[in-house]
């Protein structure tokens, strides 16, 4: 995820991009730039690391005058945060300027096909080809380059582009990522976010997937891909600027479990092509592969335990979970056939890294499942696939362990194809049972309306158990963590089969149980633990499909989830589970964003 930000009017455009920009940051942190249009010239500056440093370099904007330009606040994604990588990224000729949010999926043919035609690339993003497009395809007429250069992307893009020959003139382009035009007086504005521009105007047209649009001082005119004009209705924004930079939500947690659908469909997207999962970056030789070592901390350890099942189910190689804080000083047994598998969302947790070194140093292969790029775990490890999930602000991760969980599926089902241990028929209904989770990840949050509710039931609770076998009991792991870390409510996990050796003598009316029964291999196991502790008073909420007639007569209270296949459940079951923890964190007027004694990253032991 990045930032973009547009301005042409007859201000100095500068320091309004970088006030944008700032108000752009959550989307992406690692490096950013401006273009300014000066005297038929465009002039670029970038830097690596935040817009403070952007804002020092340009003097706030002083040292680029000019009344049209563009902005971009990064989170790295193709290559490594650095100032070439940065945006705006500039023409051969000088000529165009573009600044991008989303992924050019079929970039490695276009830069081919560019560089074949004489372009030079000084970049290793994505982003590099669309500028070079736009230059191949203008003979004159900025909007024809525009329309023909969209039309060869593929994959999620929002575009600013400015031409140096036509200053005061800017194209937008929107296809699956976020963009809204501002509307002003006498000068007129774009952003990946409406907070980037609420300082200047209220009114805003929301531009929709396909659409494209030209911004001069003095009017917006939006077309279709084909080039019609169309009409868009202007839209006045009445929310308070601090809610508008949480995208209207109340918390970032909100926000961010609500983006789990965008955020699967950016991890899975691009990896599968034509039915089949592709990892360029793992050149893996799995014939030396003996065993595989999981190790993580907290949340990504618990994404490690329910990819467990289905790497050893798909793959039948051994798989082992250990903690990284434990697993640095356990005097490991590994050598160089293992399979390190490291999983971070920050990439900087410390008791991760001097795992990870320590079983490099044994011979062991790291290949790490990180979201952010260039971060120490990426650059240590010998393989990394990103998750793609974005930045994530609140400090209890939710989207980042979905996609911790999809790259582990996409693992699986990619290690299996290569090691023969999976039927081809099996292969192709997993691998689309993959493509269809964004979708059911929707259902998840469209199909729960009552969660609030149950909150308010279940928020005075002392103490919680969270119950599950298999896939589920990996699913209880986290959901009990979050509803610890946020809500501050005791809440204890436990493999279903294991309650009546020792811990049922906990279970009565004041001890709510959370059922989780969503992998129908084994949930007429889980229902005679449902019995045991009903039995002894406890109110049991399940969370299950809702054709599971059995369960709903048995439970108290439900929470539905799509029915989906046990290997690959676990990304949607947890869904409900953050919802109930974030709501039962409201209703006790808890800090949800940045809960106490916790930090995002934990980069001391
Ligand atoms: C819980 C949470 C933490 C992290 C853990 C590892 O919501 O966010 O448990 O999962 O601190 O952090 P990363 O993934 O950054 O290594």
């Amino acid at each position: 995820m990045c930032g973009i930000v547009g301005y042409t009017g007859v201000q100095n455009g500068a320091p309004i991009l970088l006030e944008g920009l700032k108000k752009l940051e959550y989307r992406g942190y690692d490096s950013a730039g401006i273009a300014v249009i000066q005297d038929r010239t465009i002039h670029i500056q970038k830097v690596t690391g935040r817009i403070a440093n952007l804002c020092e370099k340009t003097q706030d904007g002083l040292l680029t005058p000019g009344c049209t330009g563009i902005g971009h606040t990064r989170w790295a994604t193709h290559g490594a945060p650095t100032d070439t990588n940065a945006h705006p990224h500039a023409s051969n000729d000088g000529r165009f300027a573009v600044v991008h949010n989303g992924i050019i999926e079929n970039y490695v043919e276009l830069r081919r096909e560019l560089t074949e035609k004489g372009y030079h690339f000084e970049s290793e993003t994505d982003t590099e080809v669309i500028v070079h497009l736009v230059e191949h395809y203008y003979h004159g007429d900025f909007q024809k380059a525009v329309m023909k250069t969209a039309n060869r992307l593929q994959g999620s893009y929002a575009l600013g582009i400015i031409c140096a020959d036509e200053p005061g003139r800017v194209f937008v382009v929107r296809e699956a990522s976020p963009l809204i035009l501002g509307v002003g007086i006498g000068e007129n504005f774009f952003a990946s976010d409406v907070t980037a521009m609420v300082a200047y105007t209220r009114n805003v047209i929301y531009l929709e997937d396909g659409e494209f649009a030209e911004l001069t001082a003095n009017a917006i005119r939006v077309f279709d891909c084909a080039g019609r004009e169309i009409p868009k209705q202007i839209n006045r924004i009445t929310w308070d600027i601090q809610a508008a930079e949480k995208g209207g939500y109340d918390h970032f947690m909100l926000k961010e479990i609500m983006e789990q659908p965008r955020a699967a469909k950016a991890t899975i997207t691009p990896r599968i092509q034509s039915g089949q999962i592709q990892l360029d970056d793992l050149d893996l030789d799995f014939g030396n592969v003996r065993r595989i070592l999981i190790t993580a901390c907290g949340s990504a350890y618990y994404a490690g335990c329910a990819g467990k099942y289905t790497i050893e189910k798909l793959c039948r190689i051994p798989v082992q979970m250990e903690l990284a804080s434990e697993l640095r000083y356990a005097d490991p047994l590994v050598d160089e056939h293992t399979l390190l598998i490291v999983l971070s969302q920050s990439g900087e947790t410390a008791d991760t890294i001097a795992a990870m070194k320590e079983c490099r140093r044994r011979g062991a292969k790291v290949l790490a499942i990180v979201n952010v790029v260039g971060s120490t775990i990426a650059k240590l490890a010998d393989y990394v696939l990103y998750t793609w999930a974005g930045p994530e602000i609140a400090v209890a991760t939710t989207k980042g362990y979905t996609t911790q969980l999809l790259v582990l599926y996409l693992f699986a089902l990619y290690t299996a194809k290569k090691l023969n241990t999976i039927e081809e028929t099996e292969y192709c209904r997993l691998v689309s049972c993959l493509k269809a989770l964004p979708k059911q990840m929707q259902q998840v949050l469209d199909m729960n309306p009552a969660i609030p509710r149950l909150a308010k039931k279940y928020h005075q609770a002392y103490s919680m158990f969270f119950i599950g076998r298999n896939t589920d009991y990996a699913v209880a792991l986290e959901g009990a963590l979050k509803m610890k870390e946020i809500s501050y409510i005791h809440a204890e996990s436990y493999a279903a089969g294991e309650l009546k050796h020792g811990t049922i003598a906990l279970i009565h009316e004041m001890q709510p149980v959370i059922a989780l029964c969503c992998n129908e291999s084994v949930t007429e196991k889980t229902m005679s633990n449902i019995i045991e502790v009903k039995t002894r008073g406890a109110e049991v909420l399940a969370v299950a499909h809702r054709e599971n007639q059995k369960i709903v007569s048995l439970a108290d209270d439900m929470i539905y989830v799509p029915k989906v296949d046990p290997l690959l459940c676990a990304c949607v079951e947890i869904i409900p589970l953050q919802m109930l923890a974030y709501h039962v964190a409201k209703e006790n007027g808890c800090d949800i964003d940045k809960p106490m004694n916790l930090a995002k990253s934990v980069t001391v032991e």
